[in-house]
Parts: C-alpha cells; structure tokens; sequence
C-alpha cells in the first residue's frame, strides 16, 4: 500500500478505526484484515448501532484491538494515538438513521459534530508530532454521506463532488458540518484529510431499522413491511463490501484534501427495492401458505422532510483512482437477503429490548 507507510512497533501498518462495530465499520475492518496483515485498532462507544457480535469472528485475532469509547474523549483518542502510532483514522463513527434524528437530533450534534472535531483535534495533535516519513504518509479518512447535498428532481443529474450542500434532516445536517470541520482542518492546518460520500449501503450486518434489513426480517416474522408515503423516493445502492473496496482505494491512492463520492450505480424507488426483497424471500424462503410477501407491504405516513431522490455521480473515483463496483443491484440484493437467512441469531440477538422500544416509537406514529 503505498500512501500507508507508518508502521507499528512490530513492523506492521497499523489503522485506527472508529465505529469498528456497526455495519459499514464492522464489513470494513473485516475486509481489511482479510486482506493485510497490518493491526486494526477499533474505537466505538457501542450505542445501539454498534455490535461486538459483527466481530466475533475476529475474536482471537491478535491483529484486532477493539476499545469501547467516544470519539469525543480527545483524551482517551489521543492516548490511542501516541500508543499505537497508526498510519491512518478511518472515521466511520456517527449517529446514522434519519428517523432517529427526527425524533431525537442531540446525539447527531454530540457525536457527529462535537465527536468529530475532538477527533480531528486529537488526530491533529498526534500528526503534528510525527516525524517524517510518517508524518507525510499519514491519512485521516472522513466516511460521509450524499444526503449532505439534499434532494434532487426526477430529471436532475446526479450529484457530483461540487454539488452545493443542502442538507435537509438533522442527520444530513450534522454530516455537512462534520465535512465542513474536515475540510477546514486540511485548509487550515495541512492535515491531510480525505473525504467520501457514499449513497445507501446495504449488505450482511446491517442493522435492521434500515430499509433493506427492516423488510427482511419483518418480512420473516409475518408482520406489515412498512412503506414510507407513496413509496417513490429513489435512492442509490451501494453493496457494503463494494463500498469498503473504494475507501481502501482513497486511502491508497486518494488525492490530499479531495473529496470522493461513491455510488453503485443503482437507483431504484423503496417500492421497487421491497418488491424485489418480497421476490427473493418468495423463492428463497416460500410463505408456508404460498401467497407472495408483498402481500404484506403496508404504506404508512411518510417521513416529514423526506428527500424525494438522491443519486451519485462516481466518475471522479472511476477515472482517477480506478474504483468501480463489483456487484449490480441483483447480485448484491441476492448475497444480502441470503445472508440474512442463514444469519437468524445475529437477527434475533439485535432485536433487544431498545430495538422493540424503537419500532414501537417510529411506526405506532405512522398509524
Ligand atoms: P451505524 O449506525 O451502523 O454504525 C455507527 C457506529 O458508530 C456504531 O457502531 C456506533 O456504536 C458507533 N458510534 C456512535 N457514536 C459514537 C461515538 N460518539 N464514538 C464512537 N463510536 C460511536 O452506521 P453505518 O451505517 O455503519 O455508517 C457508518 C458511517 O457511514 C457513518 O458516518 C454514516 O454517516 C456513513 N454513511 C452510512 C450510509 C449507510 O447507508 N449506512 C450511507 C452513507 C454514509
Ligand atoms: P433508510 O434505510 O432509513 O436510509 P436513508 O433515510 O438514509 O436513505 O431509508 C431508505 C429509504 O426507505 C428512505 O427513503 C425512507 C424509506 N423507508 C421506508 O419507506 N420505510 C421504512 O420503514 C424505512 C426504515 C425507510
């Protein structure tokens, strides 16, 4: 890997990775060790989102050192700094769900803008320590979202990198000034930062308050699949090990300071999305009375504020870096719901008590 030479005490390239126990940290980190023989440090305060169990099978692997805590204790960030001395933070950590941010946008604001300054803050201290080449080799990678540029029109082009920020739920909102605060500490201090705005990633360990795991597992249990409004808001799919692949390729190849959005290339209406999900299951896992699992789509009170259409222009990752997504929607949708057949007991051990408290809160709303 050419950009990461700092390596450990051992000789080993050394990451620290924060949000190491949701999904897209958790594919991350996995994919990662499957493929370097290099140290992952994971941080994450392992709120409800995060869970140990997506790591499990690296629970022997002495290439994996997990710590639980916050992205916000610049102290205990820069302690973890100055003892592992890595070559590069991956900022995966963030309150994620839309909905969660409407009903509560506080843990937005604490984590993803207050959690990420302290970071960078941290990140900053330890960098400027550092002597060359190590210092020169360092990377600070911001994982962000398209909803930072807000909605688009039916007939729109899709966002490209200098789309203008228009971010419309708190969530969104609180992702913007987390790049903001990114971009700035490159401008302002030389840290050598990377940014990326993927569309939404689905695939295994994905945590099932989420479109796509929601209507599987709700599917499976025989209860309504709930359809937000008329069901035609298009967003892009991005398969998670696909999105994993590209951030690797930004952290090798990317260019200082650059922002990268990253796409698959598959935008399709939630309607469309469920349908298909039902289409699977029927083949996969047939209803014991024949009929199809569409029957049981239900649509209910939409989302206030919900953006009507996102889509990723990815060109700029495909022509400079050379990245492009393996999967197409039809096989990646395949492997995910495959997935979440032959993975029950992580379904069921993630549906605790607060998962039920949530559901109950989101969709008695929705009548
Ligand atoms: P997730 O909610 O599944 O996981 C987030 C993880 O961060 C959890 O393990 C949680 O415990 C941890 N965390 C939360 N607050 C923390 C804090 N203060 N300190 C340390 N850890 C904390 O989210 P995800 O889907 O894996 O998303 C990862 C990143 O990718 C986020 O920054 C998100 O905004 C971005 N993103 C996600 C998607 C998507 O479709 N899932 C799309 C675009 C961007
Ligand atoms: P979600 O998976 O929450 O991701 P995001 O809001 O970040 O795009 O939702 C994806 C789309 O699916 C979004 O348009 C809202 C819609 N949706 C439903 O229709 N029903 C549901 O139960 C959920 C959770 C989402």
């Amino acid at each position: 890997m050419s950009a990461l030479r700092n390596t450990d005490y051992r000789g080993k390239v050394m990451i620290l990775v924060t949000g190491s126990a949701g999904f897209i940290g958790a594919n991350f980190v996995l994919d990662w060790l499957a493929q370097h023989d290099g140290i992952v440090i994971g941080l994450d305060k392992l709120t409800y989102a995060g869970n140990l169990e997506n790591l499990v099978s690296l629970k022997d692997d002495p290439r994996h050192i997990f710590v639980r805590g916050d992205i916000g204790d610049a102290g205990l960030v820069g302690k973890l700094l100055a003892q592992y001395h890595p070559c590069a933070v991956i900022n995966f950590a963030a309150e994620s769900h839309v909905d969660r941010s409407i009903h509560g946008p506080e843990d937005f604001i604490q984590t993803n803008i207050v959690g990420t300054f302290h970071l960078l803050e941290a990140a900053r201290a330890y960098w400027s320590g550092l002597a060359e080449p190590e210092k020169t080799g360092f990377r600070f990678l911001h994982v962000s979202t398209d909803e930072v540029y807000g909605s688009l029109a039916k007939d729109e082009p899709a966002f490209g990198e200098t789309h203008r920020y228009e971010p419309n739920s708190p969530y969104s909102a609180s992702k913007a000034a987390s790049d903001h605060l990114v971009r700035a500490y490159h401008h302002t201090y030389g840290l050598p930062v990377l940014t990326t705005n993927c569309s939404n990633n689905y695939g295994p360990y994905h945590f099932p308050e989420k479109l796509i795991p929601l209507m599987i597992v709700n599917a499976l249990a025989g209860k309504p699949l709930p359809v937000y409004g008329d069901g035609q808001q298009i967003r892009d799919w991005l398969y998670v090990k696909d999105h994993c692949a590209a951030i690797r390729c930004v952290l090798e190849k990317g260019r200082l300071g650059e922002t990268y959005n990253i796409g698959g290339w598959n935008e399709k209406a939630n309607l469309d999305i469920v349908h298909t999900v039902c289409a699977l299951l029927d083949e996969l896992r047939p209803r014991s009375d024949g009929k199809s699992y569409s029957e049981q789509i239900t649509f209910v009170t939409d989302r206030p504020g919900h953006d009507r259409r996102y889509a990723i222009d990815a060109r700029k990752i495909e022509n400079e870096l050379g990245w492009k997504p393996a999967e197409t929607f039809e096989t990646g949708i395949r492997k995910t719901v495959r997935w979440y057949l032959d993975n029950q007991n992580w379904v069921s051990n993630v549906q605790s008590g607060a998962y039920r408290q949530w559901v109950e809160k989101n969709y008695a709303e929705r009548g």
